[in-house]
C-alpha cells in the first residue's frame, strides 16, 4: 500500500497515472551521478608492488597509488569460482556493511601468486589441491584486473572510470561530504546483461546511452511506470553477463545509493559503469561458468530462502482495507460460495487502533473486546490464515507503550546531530523510525510480535506479517519520500549514533524483516517457519522474507513487466516473488474483466500469488466478476492449486541449491534470450500467458531441438516438437502452458478450498516422455509448517520412467517419514508417439491392479527402490 493518496486524489481523472518525475531526481540532480556520469578518470591507478603484502590474516594485499593518494587492494579467491575484490583508501573511514552476507561465508582458498618476468603483471592461480578453475591477472600500470575461468578472460575491471573520492566539496551550492566510488566492469564474453533488480523493465538491461542510468535507491515510487529505470522499492546490486557459452556475475556489497550505465558495443563485451554515493568498494565476482553456477555462487554469498509454510503457496486475498471483522468473514464466505480456493486473508493499516502497530481497532475487537479472538477462531475452522501489516514507523504518542519503550530505550533513528529522535510523517502522522541497524532495537521491535493483545492467543492463525513502507517511506518530498540521508544510526546499543543513513539506506527494509523474523521465531518458539512479505528488499532478503513488486497499476505493460521482475528476482535469490493481481491502483476506466482474468492466469505462475487493490478502487475480489471471466479466474486459481506439490518441491530444491523456482528460458536453454513473456516453473513447466488485449492467438516459442512439449491447458493434451514457434488460439480465454518432455510433474487433481484441505489427498503423476521415451522428476513433502525437514523429517524421492515402462521411485538421501502420507492415485503418461497422448495408464504391479500407490508404505517395505510396471 502506498503513500501520497492526497496527490493521487488530485489526478484521479487521468486514464492511467504516471509517476511524478518531479518528485524523484534525475541523474543530473544527484551529486554522485552528476559528477561521475560522463567523465573518465583523469588520473589512473597503478600498483606499487607486484608481490602482495600480508595484513593480518589476509595475505593478498597490494599497495596502489593514484598521484599522491594511497590505496590498498585485497583480492581473495573463494571456493566455487568466486572472488572478493576490496579497494580502500589508506586509513579508510568508509562504512563496512554487516548483516547482508550469509553467516556461513567461504574462507579464501590457497593460491599461488606469481609476478611475470617483465614485471608488468601478476597472476593469482588456485592451488591444484583446490580443484578450482578461476584465476586473476593484475596488470600494473594502468591498473587492470582480469577475472578468468579456465584461463579464459570473462570479466575485467580497468581503471578508465575508477574513482575513489572521500573529501569535502560543494553540490548545488551546498557544502557536502563527497564519498564517491566509480568503476567500470566489462563482461568480455557476454551477449546480454541482466540484473540491477528492482526495476519495472524487461529482463535484458538496455544500453543507457539515450536514457537515464538505472538507479538503485529504495523508494516508495507511487504510480511507478512500466519500462522505466526509475528506482523502485528494492535493490540488488548484481549484474550477470550471459552468452551461449558462459555466464558470469558481479555483486557490489554496498547499500548506498547507486546509478548504473550500461553499454553494448558492436563486437560484444558489454559493460556496466557503477556510480556509488557512499560506503565501501567491496565487489564479488562470480565466474560461473554457466547460469546455474552463477546463481548458486550468489546464493552461497547471500543465502537461500528457507522452506515456506505450505499455506503460503496458495491464493492470498488482500485489500486496502477490510475494515471490520464482519467484512473479513464476508470475504471468506463469498470466496467459498463462489468456489474460489483461498488460503489467507490480509489486513492493511486500518485494522490497527489509529495506525499504532501491534494494536487492534475497535471495529475488530468489538465492545466486549473478544472480536479478534472469535474472528481468528472462525478462520481457523475454515482452514484460513490471517496476515496483518506491521510497518517500521512508530506513532509519536507518549501514551502508546511501543513508542514510549522505543524512545526510552534509544531505539529510534536520530537526526543529523546523532542525539534527537528523527520525526517524519507517515500513516499515523508524526512518527519515529526504528533503528534496525542496532541489534537491541531489532529485539525491542521483535518482542512485540509476542504481545498477547496482538496475536490474541492465535499465532497459528495470525500466521504471517506484512512489512510495508520500509524503504523507509516518509511523507516528505524534500528527500524523495524517505528520510534525510544525514540521519544517524547506531550499529551497537552502547555506541553513538554516528552511521549515516546514506550508508545503509538500501538495507533499511532488509533489517526491518530481520527484526520481524526474529520476532516470529521467538513468538513461535523457533518451531514454525515465519512468513513475512516485504516491499523493500536487498540482496539476501530471501533469508527472511518473500517480496512483491509493490504498488503496480492494472495495465498490460505492468502485467508484462511483472514476469521480468520476478524472473530476475529469482535469479538473484529472491525466489518468493509475486505481483499484485490484477494491479493495485485505481484506473479510469476500471480494468476490463478480460484484463482481470488474464492477470489471474499470469499470476498463478509466479511464486507468490495475491489479489490486492487500493482503497479507492472498485471491488476486485474474484467473486466480484460474473459470467465467463468468473469461470476463467476460478479455473486459473484451481490450476495453481493443482500444482502445489510441484511448487513445494521447487522451493525445497532452492533451499538445497539456490536454484530459482521460476526461470527465464535462457536458464534452461542458454542463448534463448528476449522471451520476457515466457516463463519456466522449474525445469518442467513452460507458461506463456496472454499479455495483450483482445488477441485471437499468441505465438509460443518452444525451445530445444530435441525437446518435446505437451500442452496442458486445453481439454486434451497435445504434443509439439521443440525448436519452433507455434501459434495458439486463445479466443476462448486459453492461457497456454506446457509440460516438457523428459519431466515428471506431480499434481493434486482434486477440488480443494485451501492447501490445508488438500494436504493429505492423493497426487497424480504426469510422466511426460522425451524423444527417447524417458522421463524423470522429483517429489517432496514434509509437515508443511515446522523446521523438522532440516532433521530429515520429509519425503524426498526421485521418480523415473524407463524404457521398460516402469515408474521407479527412489529415495534421495536420508529421511524419516513419521506422520507423512503420500499416495499416488493416478499416473498419466504423455507419450508423443501416440495419436492420443492423453491416454491414462494405471499402475500395475505383478498383474494386480492398484488404484493407489502409497509411496511411504512402499519405501518402508523395500530397501531402497520401488518399481511399478505400467501397462502401455
Ligand atoms: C551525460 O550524457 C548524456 C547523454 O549521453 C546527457 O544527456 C547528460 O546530460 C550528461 N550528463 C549527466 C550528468 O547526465
Ligand atoms: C587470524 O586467524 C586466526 C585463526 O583463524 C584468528 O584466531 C585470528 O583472530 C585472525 N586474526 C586476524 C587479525 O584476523
Ligand atoms: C509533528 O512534528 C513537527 C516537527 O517535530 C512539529 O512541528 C509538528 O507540530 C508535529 N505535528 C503534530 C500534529 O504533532
Ligand atoms: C531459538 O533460537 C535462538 C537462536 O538460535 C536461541 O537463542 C533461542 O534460545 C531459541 N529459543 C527457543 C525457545 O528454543
Ligand atoms: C484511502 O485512505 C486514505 C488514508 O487513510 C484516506 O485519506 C482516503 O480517503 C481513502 N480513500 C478512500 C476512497 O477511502
Ligand atoms: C545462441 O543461441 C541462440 C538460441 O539457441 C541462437 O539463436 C543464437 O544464434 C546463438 N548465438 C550464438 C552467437 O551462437
Ligand atoms: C512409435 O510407435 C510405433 C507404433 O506404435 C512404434 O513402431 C515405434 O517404434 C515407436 N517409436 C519409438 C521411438 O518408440
Amino acid at each position: 500500500m502506498l503513500l501520497r493518496w492526497y496527490i493521487i486524489l488530485g489526478v484521479l481523472a487521468a486514464f492511467t497515472i504516471a509517476a511524478d518525475h518531479t518528485l524523484f531526481k534525475t541523474c543530473e540532480k544527484v551529486g554522485v551521478c552528476q559528477r561521475l556520469r560522463n567523465t573518465t578518470a583523469n588520473e589512473l591507478f597503478k600498483i606499487e608492488n607486484l608481490k602482495p603484502t600480508t595484513a593480518g590474516n589476509v595475505t593478498n594485499t597490494w599497495q596502489l597509488s593514484r598521484g599522491t593518494d594511497k590505496f590498498t587492494l585485497t583480492i581473495e579467491l573463494l571456493n566455487n569460482a568466486k572472488v572478493r575484490f576490496q579497494l580502500k583508501e589508506e586509513g579508510s573511514k568508509r562504512y563496512e556493511l554487516k548483516d547482508v552476507l550469509d553467516e556461513n561465508q567461504p574462507q579464501p582458498i590457497k593460491v599461488k601468486v606469481e609476478p611475470s618476468q617483465d614485471e608488468k603483471k601478476t597472476t593469482i592461480t588456485p592451488d591444484p589441491s583446490t580443484k578450482e578453475q578461476h584465476s586473476i591477472v593484475i596488470y600494473k600500470e594502468p591498473l587492470k584486473v582480469a577475472f578468468l575461468y579456465n584461463e579464459k578472460e570473462l570479466v575485467v575491471l580497468d581503471s578508465t572510470n575508477l574513482v575513489m573520492e572521500y573529501k569535502n566539496g560543494k553540490f548545488d551550492e551546498k557544502d557536502v561530504e563527497i564519498k564517491d566510488i566509480g568503476f567500470n566492469v566489462i563482461f568480455s564474453d557476454a551477449l546480454k546483461l541482466y540484473g540491477l533488480h528492482h526495476h519495472a523493465y524487461n529482463l535484458e538491461l538496455p544500453d543507457t546511452s539515450d536514457m537515464e542510468p538505472f538507479r538503485l535507491r529504495n523508494s516508495d515510487t507511487a504510480n511507478f511506470e512500466a519500462n522505466s529505470p526509475m528506482a523502485l522499492y528494492g535493490s540488488v546490486p548484481v549484474i550477470y553477463g550471459h552468452s551461449n557459452s558462459s555466464t558470469t556475475g558481479i555483486f557490489l556489497h554496498n547499500a548506498a545509493e547507486q546509478w548504473v550505465d550500461i553499454r553494448y558495443t558492436k563486437d560484444g563485451s558489454p559493460s556496466a559503469h557503477f556510480m556509488v554515493d557512499s560506503g565501501s568498494f567491496d565487489l564479488f565476482v562470480m565466474l560461473g561458468p554457466n547460469i546455474e553456477n552463477v546463481v548458486q555462487q550468489f546464493t552461497d554469498l547471500t543465502g537461500k530462502a528457507q522452506m515456506p509454510q505450505l499455506w503460503t503457496l496458495g491464493y492470498h486475498q488482500c485489500r486496502w482495507s477490510y475494515f471490520t471483522r464482519e467484512e473479513v468473514l464476508g470475504v471468506v464466505k463469498n470466496m467459498n460460495e463462489g468456489g474460489f480456493p483461498l488460503d489467507a486473508i490480509w489486513l492493511d493499516i486500518d485494522y490497527t487502533d489509529g495506525k499504532k502497530y501491534f494494536t487492534w481497532s475497535d471495529k475488530f475487537t468489538g465492545t466486549d473486546g473478544k472480536g479478534v479472538e472469535t474472528m481468528l477462531e472462525t478462520l481457523k475452522g475454515k482452514n484460513k490464515k490471517l496476515v496483518t501489516i506491521i510497518d517500521p514507523h512508530i506513532k509519536v504518542d507518549e501514551k502508546y507503550p511501543v513508542y514510549k519503550e522505543g524512545k526510552d530505550g534509544n531505539y529510534f533513528v536520530k537526526e543529523k546531530d546523532g542525539k534527537k529522535d528523527f520525526v517524519g510523517e507517515c500513516w499515523p502522522g508524526n512518527s519515529s523510525y526504528v533503528d534496525f541497524l542496532n541489534p537491541a532495537a531489532r529485539t525491542y521491535y521483535a518482542n512485540h510480535y509476542s504481545d498477547r493483545e496482538f496475536h490474541q492467543g492465535y499465532p497459528e492463525v495470525l500466521a504471517g506479517i506484512w512489512n510495508d513502507m520500509n524503504e523507509p517511506s516518509v511523507f516528505d518530498p524534500h528527500h524523495e519520500w524517505t528520510m534525510p540521508f544525514d540521519n544517524k544510526h547506531k550499529s551497537t546499543n552502547d555506541g553513538e549514533a554516528e552511521i549515516e543513513h546514506r550508508d545503509i539506506h538500501n538495507i533499511y527494509g532488509f533489517l526491518h524483516t530481520m527484526s520481524t523474523h526474529e520476532g516470529l521465531m521467538k513468538r513461535d518458539n523457533n518451531a514454525t517457519r515465519p512468513f513475512i512479505l516485504t516491499r523493500s528488499h536487498f540482496a539476501g532478503s530471501q533469508r527472511y522474507a518473500a517480496m512483491w513488486t509493490g504498488d503496480n497499476t492494472p495495465d498490460w505493460d505492468h502485467l508484462k513487466n511483472s514476469y521480468s521482475e520476478c524472473m530476475l528476482s529469482n535469479l538473484v535469490g529472491l525466489v518468493f516473488c509475486g505481483a499484485d493481481i490484477p494491479g493495485f491502483f485505481k484506473t479510469v476506466p476500471k480494468p476490463t474483466d478480460q484484463f482481470v482474468y488474464r492477470a489471474y492466469q499470469a499470476g498463478i505462475w509466479l511464486p507468490f500469488f495475491r489479489g490486492h487493490a487500493s482503497n479507492d478502487t472498485e471491488s476486485r475480489e474474484p467473486y466480484s466478476y460474473g459470467g465467463k471471466p468468473r469461470d476463467l479466474i476460478r479455473n486459473a486459481i484451481k490450476m495453481r492449486y493443482r500444482h502445489i506439490p510441484t511448487w513445494y518441491q521447487l522451493f525445497y530444491e532452492h533451499t538445497q541449491t539456490g536454484a530459482p523456482v521460476i526461470r527465464p528460458l535462457f536458464y534452461e536453454f542458454p542463448g534463448e534470450i528476449e522471451h520476457n513473456d515466457h516463463i519456466m516453473i522449474g525445469r518442467g513447466i513452460l507458461a506463456r500467458p496472454v499479455f495483450d488485449e483482445d488477441v485471437k492467438e499468441v505465438t509460443v516459442h518452444l525451445p530445444g531441438k530435441d525437446e518435446k512439449w505437451y500442452r496442458i491447458d486445453g481439454n486434451s493434451v497435445q504434443a509439439y516438437n521443440g525448436d519452433q514457434e507455434v501459434t495458439i488460439n486463445v479466443e476462448k480465454g486459453e492461457s497456454p502452458a506446457f509440460y516438457r518432455g523428459g519431466s515428471i510433474i506431480v499434481t493434486r487433481d482434486r477440488d480443494v478450498m485451501s492447501t490445508e484441505d488438500g494436504k493429505r489427498l492423493p497426487v497424480t503423476v504426469y510422466v511426460n516422455l522425451n524423444k527417447d521415451l524417458k522421463a524423470t522428476g522429483k517429489l517432496y513433502n514434509d509437515d508443511g509448517v515446522s523446521f523438522e525437514y532440516k532433521n530429515n523429517k520429509k519425503l524426498y524421492v526421485k521418480l523415473s520412467f524407463t524404457e521398460e515402462h516402469m515408474l521407479q521411485v527412489e529415495p534421495i538421501g536420508e529421511q524419516k517419514h513419521d506422520g507423512l502420507e503420500v499416495v499416488i492415485e493416478k499416473i498419466v503418461v504423455n507419450d508423443w508417439n501416440r495419436t492420443h497422448v492423453s491416454t491414462h495408464h494405471q499402475a500395475d504391479v505383478g498383474g494386480n491392479f492398484l488404484s493407489h500407490i502409497n509411496i511411504i508404505h512402499a519405501l518402508r517395505n523395500n530397501e531402497n527402490k520401488m518399481i511399478y510396471k505400467l501397462r502401455r
